[in-house]
């Protein structure tokens, strides 16, 4: 970690042990925060600038109830033209300062019929088909192995307390299976039929490098996806990134009551 940041972080009243990373059109959760302290990325020597439209690009400490959270309001893509390893900087960051427990949030397409545009649905597993890992390049054992075990890289009892918290507050929660795409493309329709047939629920150009390296350091991950949208060739219209950002707007709410009940359950698993 680089000197002023640790100065930065030392100088802050929260110790963030959770961190919630929040995808594109839902980036209102960091405004519930008590007592925070907001941190453009800009200022953040070496952190990626957030460009997709949507995302807000900072960073937000403060408290939700009793637990100290840290909120990264917009990602860095790999679609963008980041390298793998700069699009998981803000995670081994967080790491850095203490974050054990992820919760991640990501519009993705819906490939399950069950699921309709505005469905909440826990990641299960992924798929990465990004065509890159972050962990590619030599290893830095400080921080986790050079293979490291991928087996339940979504905590099975972090689902279990995220479906627990949804049921408890009548939110519908489903549960699925993601792949993730480089993007910045939608997919095709044969694309689509294709990752049903290998067993995707969901589809999504984000998420998977950020799980990939909270796992390689020992982290534990909870993923949440809002189908912003049936994957391509599912409705007879195009997919528009307008309805993306739209439905995050529609289901933000929805999702920000759930983080607030799911997250202070995950801090007391610690
Ligand atoms: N495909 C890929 N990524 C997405 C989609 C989609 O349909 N919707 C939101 N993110």
């Amino acid at each position: 970690m680089d000197d002023a940041l640790r100065q930065t972080v030392a100088s802050l009243p929260v110790r963030p042990r959770v961190a919630v990373v929040l995808g594109s059109g839902l980036g209102a959760f960091a405004d519930e925060l008590a007592g925070r302290v907001e941190i453009p990325y800009s200022k953040i020597r070496n952190f990626p600038a957030s460009t997709a439209a949507g995302h807000a690009g900072r960073m937000v400490l403060g408290k939700l109830g009793e637990v100290d959270l840290a909120v990264l309001s917009g990602r860095a893509h790999l679609y963008e033209g980041y390298t793998p390893q700069q699009a998981v900087f803000g995670v081994r960051l967080l790491a850095a300062l203490g974050v054990r427990s992820f919760v991640f949030t990501n519009a993705a397409g819906g490939i399950n019929l069950d699921y309709q545009r505005g469905a909440l649905v826990l990641i299960s597993d992924h798929i990465n088909l990004q065509g890159s890992n972050p962990l590619v390049g030599s290893n830095d054992e400080s921080l986790g192995p050079r293979f490291p075990d991928m087996s339940e890289a979504y905590s099975k009892r972090y689902r279990e307390i995220a479906l627990e918290a949804a049921r408890e507050l009548g939110i519908e929660l489903k549960e699925g299976v993601y792949a993730a795409m480089l993007g910045p493309s939608y997919e095709t329709p044969a694309e689509i039929r294709f990752l049903r047939t290998i067993g995707a629920d969901l589809v999504g150009m984000s998420t998977v490098p950020e799980v990939i390296v909270a796992n390689h350091m020992g982290a534990r991950v909870l993923a949440i996806s809002c189908v912003t949208n049936m994957a391509a060739g599912i409705l007879p219209q195009k997919i528009r990134h307008e309805e993306v950002l739209e439905t995050g707007r529609m289901v933000r709410g929805t999702l920000i009551r759930l983080l607030q009940n799911i997250v202070p359950r995950l801090a007391g698993e610690e």
